[in-house]
């Protein structure tokens, strides 16, 4: 693993308090990320996966600092934003930037779009102010919009320009990181890839680093060099891309793999198709052993007494399922029964 990495996120947890006042029981909590970590590197890009509820977007929000973390460490560089607060995490949050997946929610309908990219200039105080409104123009040509555009509002705009203004705002401030929580899903398939497209052109121009959560695997396919699957506030796979789409191990990415529409027969599960049943239990009463467990196809009596650990079982390629054998060296996938 990166020994310098960008962003290093240990042991993260975020458990939600449950009821409030008087029912508000003590040890009752929603446990949405429930001891996260992973490291992203510099000018790479980070995926993570998951069914709905697995605890993708709290994940963003805690790195982001926008939703407060219970327990572990979130740093930055050489900077501990986790623990940052008041004056210091104002001025790191320059360095740490949020994409949403609903452009039209996140811009003021009633503000012009060169104000709203003019206004987070002047809130994060990025130079001088006589030269910001060039920086607009300049901020406006780099995301594909033409300079007389400055002047209309949201509305006048289709969802792939809206997102392009969203992304042209958030990189007001030279930021290092983007926090990007599902930024496409809301986009025709013909303009998602242009914003594709701009993103990895962006990321090589300013070096960006991207954390991107997209429940897509084909986008996370394309985008990411390193990919998690999160499962109920856990990680249980973690692999670079190529790896995790190509041998992945544990019967959860397994599953999920084998149900994704676009994925040619061969990768799919490699050749058995697994089905899913059930909905994941509730983060609020975390099964005993293997979260995955209950609905596992490939599930022993030994998989519900004890959490399996995440083991780097070859190097980079993690996973958590006590099941996975390693065979001269090479880990095998569970036999699905
Ligand atoms: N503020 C909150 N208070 C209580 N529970 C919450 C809160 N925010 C999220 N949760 C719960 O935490 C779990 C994880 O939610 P999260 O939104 O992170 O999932 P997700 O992986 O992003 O899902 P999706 O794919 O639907 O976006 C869910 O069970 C959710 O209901
Ligand atoms: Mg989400």
């Amino acid at each position: 693993m990166d020994r310098n990495p960008l962003l290093a996120v240990d042991d993260l947890k975020v458990h939600f308090p449950v009821g409030g006042g008087l029912i508000r029981r003590a040890g009752t909590a929603v446990r949405a990320v429930d001891g996260v970590s992973f490291s992203v590197p510099r000018g790479t890009t980070f995926g993570i996966v998951g069914e709905s509820g697995s605890g993708k977007t709290t994940t963003a929000l805690a790195v982001m600092r926008l939703v407060q973390h219970t327990g572990g460490q979130i740093r930055l560089g050489d900077s501990d934003i986790g623990n940052a607060a008041g004056e210091t995490l104002r001025r790191e949050r320059r360095r740490f930037q949020m994409v949403f997946q609903d452009p039209f929610a996140s811009l003021n309908p009633r503000r012009r779009v060169g104000d709203a990219v003019r206004d987070a200039l002047d809130l994060m105080q990025v130079g001088e102010p006589r030269g910001r409104a060039a920086r607009v123009r300049e901020l406006l040509a780099a995301v594909g919009l033409r300079p007389e555009q400055h002047a209309l509002f949201p509305h006048q705009f289709s969802g792939g320009q809206r997102q392009r203004i969203v992304l042209a705002r958030a990189l007001a401030a030279h930021p290092e990181l983007l926090v990007c929580d599902e930024p496409v899903s809301a986009l025709d398939v013909a303009i998602q890839a242009q914003i594709l497209n701009l993103m990895q052109r962006l990321q090589r121009e300013l070096n960006l680093t991207y954390l991107f959560i997209s429940h897509d695997l084909g986008v996370v396919r394309h985008m990411c060099d390193r990919v998690a699957v999160m499962y109920l506030g856990v990680i249980v796979e973690m692999a670079d891309r190529t790896r995790l789409f190509e041998r992945p191990l544990h019967p959860y990415t397994l599953a999920l793999w084998s149900a994704a529409p676009s994925f040619d027969p061969r990768q799919r599960g490699r050749g058995r198709r697994i089905q899913l049943t059930g909905d994941p239990p509730s983060p609020l009463s975390v099964p005993r052993g293997c979260r995955f467990a209950g609905r596992c196809p490939a599930a022993e009596p030994a998989c519900s007494e004890a959490e399996p650990p995440l083991t780097e079982v070859s190097p980079g390629h993690w996973v958590r399922c006590r099941r996975v054998r390693v065979e001269g060296g090479v880990p095998q996938p569970v036999i699905m029964p």
